[in-house]
């Protein structure tokens, strides 16, 4: 990286930073709001908030797993399915994340069942833990997942002791053994690596990186390890803490590793050039979510669903939308916002973008666009903007900074009842780093 490249990745992550920050201004609404469909196919999102195990680095929106919880669950979640088809919904596409997705698989097999009889959907991705991948009863979703991602993290049996999966999931042995048996039953089949997690040595990355190429999935998927104010501590405590961070150069060892491959996106490799894509804001513009914490991205509005399982299922019983607060984009942060998801997959095809988008990209992001040409993140082929090597660091940092952005978010709502006592700013004081709790802004 040369020193303008390095100016660049400064100032662009201090920017996505303020933007977070200063720009996001969530609203507590007194009812849920209405969801409201126009004449397009959205992607569907669908929580699922149970774990076996809260594994150290995570913050995604989970709970213990019990079975009477998860079972009371999904039947709100299949309600919650018929009240947007009854709202006139369509999707495409359905993305099922969590959590682990494949916790209860009768439950989630019934539900996707519904899913595909109700709406239009072509393909489903899920997610999974490396306990629920067994030959049997992966062979029950035949026909309907199309893409399943299992989280491995990493193929390094201390690293895997340290983060306490060792001893739930399996050792690198195991773990390679149970991927061999689950590969060849759904399309695809797709491994979830970390990298840069703090003591991390250039030999356990490539080491890691040869365990998965060898076992030959359809995709490979290594993110950079994600660090929010609330999981910090917790990542100290259980992996130690680097001096020295190798983020750049472990991309760009990862990018050359995969070179025969096709990158789908920043941090994710295919065999084969597939259309599905593992990130869900990156393939469509507007998505749908259902179920507890939620997000939905409609008409330039963020609208989040209640965390607490008791709030989302008394709202789903009275036949309401869950949603319990909602965050406005202006035109400007809405294009920006659409483009760092979509030049996150390498490339944006202008004519496109501004047809879907109803907007002239280039005058209205002119500045912008300037600045990432002069620093060489990306240039134009034709029609298309696509990302150089080294923009597609920098939208990956960028991309890691949105999603540990969303971890305030959660941070927030995490805690309904807490919510109904205290003024936001003073749980973000008390969760969250304070300086960023001073700039956020909420009205209640
Ligand atoms: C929502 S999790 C679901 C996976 C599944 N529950 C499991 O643990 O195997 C999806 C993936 O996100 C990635 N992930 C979670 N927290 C992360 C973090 N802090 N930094 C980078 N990647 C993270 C992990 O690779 C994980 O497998
Ligand atoms: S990585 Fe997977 S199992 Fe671990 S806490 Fe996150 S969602 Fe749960």
């Amino acid at each position: 990286m040369n020193f303008f490249q390095n100016l660049a990745l400064k100032y662009s992550h201090t920017m996505m930073q303020k933007a977070l920050n200063n720009n996001l201004k969530v609203e507590l609404l007194k009812e849920p709001q209405a969801k409201i469909a126009k004449e397009k196919s959205y992607m569907l999102y669908a929580h699922i908030p149970f774990c076996h195990t809260f594994c150290p680095y995570c913050s995604f929106h989970k709970y213990y797993y019990d079975e009477n919880l998860a079972k009371n669950y999904f039947e709100s979640l299949r309600e919650e399915l018929k009240i947007i088809k009854n709202k006139g919904f369509d999707f495409n596409a359905m993305y099922v994340g969590g959590g682990t997705t494949l916790i209860d698989e009768e439950e989630l097999l019934k539900t996707l069942e519904l899913c595909k009889k109700l709406f239009n959907i072509k393909e489903i991705s899920c997610e999974s833990d490396p306990n629920h991948i067994d030959p049997k009863k992966l062979s029950m979703f035949k026909g309907l997942i199309d893409r399943l991602s299992c989280g491995i993290q990493s193929f390094d049996d201390e690293t895997l002791k340290k983060v306490a999966r060792y001893h739930k999931f399996g050792s690198s042995e195991v773990l390679q053994e149970k991927i061999s048996k689950a590969l060849g039953i759904l399309p695809i089949f797709s491994i979830d690596l970390i990298f840069n997690l703090p003591t991390q040595s250039k030999e356990q990355l490539l080491n890691d990186l040869r365990i998965a190429k060898k076992l030959s999935p359809q995709q490979i998927t290594t993110y950079p390890l994600m660090k929010s104010n609330l999981t910090k501590d917790n990542i100290a405590k259980s992996l130690g803490v680097s001096f020295k961070d190798n983020e750049f150069e472990f991309y760009q060892i990862i990018c050359e590793f995969f070179k025969d491959y096709t990158q789908n996106n920043a941090w994710s490799f295919s065999l084969e050039k597939n259309k599905l894509n593992d990130e869900y804001v990156s393939s469509h513009h507007e998505y749908l979510g259902v179920g507890s914490g939620a997000f939905s991205f409609l008409d330039g509005e963020l609208l989040i669903n209640a965390f607490n399982l008791n709030t989302y299922t008394t709202l789903i019983k009275e036949k309401q939308n869950a949603n319990i607060a909602k965050a406005h984009f202006s035109q400007k942060e809405r294009l920006k916002y659409v483009f760092l998801t979509e030049i996150f997959s390498g490339s944006i095809e202008l004519t496109h973008f501004n047809h879907t988008l109803k907007c002239d990209l280039e005058k209205e992001l002119f500045i912008e666009l300037k600045a990432l040409k002069i620093c060489g993140a990306i240039y134009k082929e034709g029609d298309i903007l696509r990302a150089s090597k080294f923009g597609k660091y920098l939208f990956m940092v960028l991309m890691k900074d949105f999603y540990t952005g969303m971890d305030l978010v959660r941070a927030v709502f995490r805690d309904d009842a807490r919510l109904k006592n205290k003024d936001f700013i003073d749980i973000m004081r008390e969760d969250v780093d304070p300086l960023n709790a001073q700039n956020m802004e909420f009205k209640a």
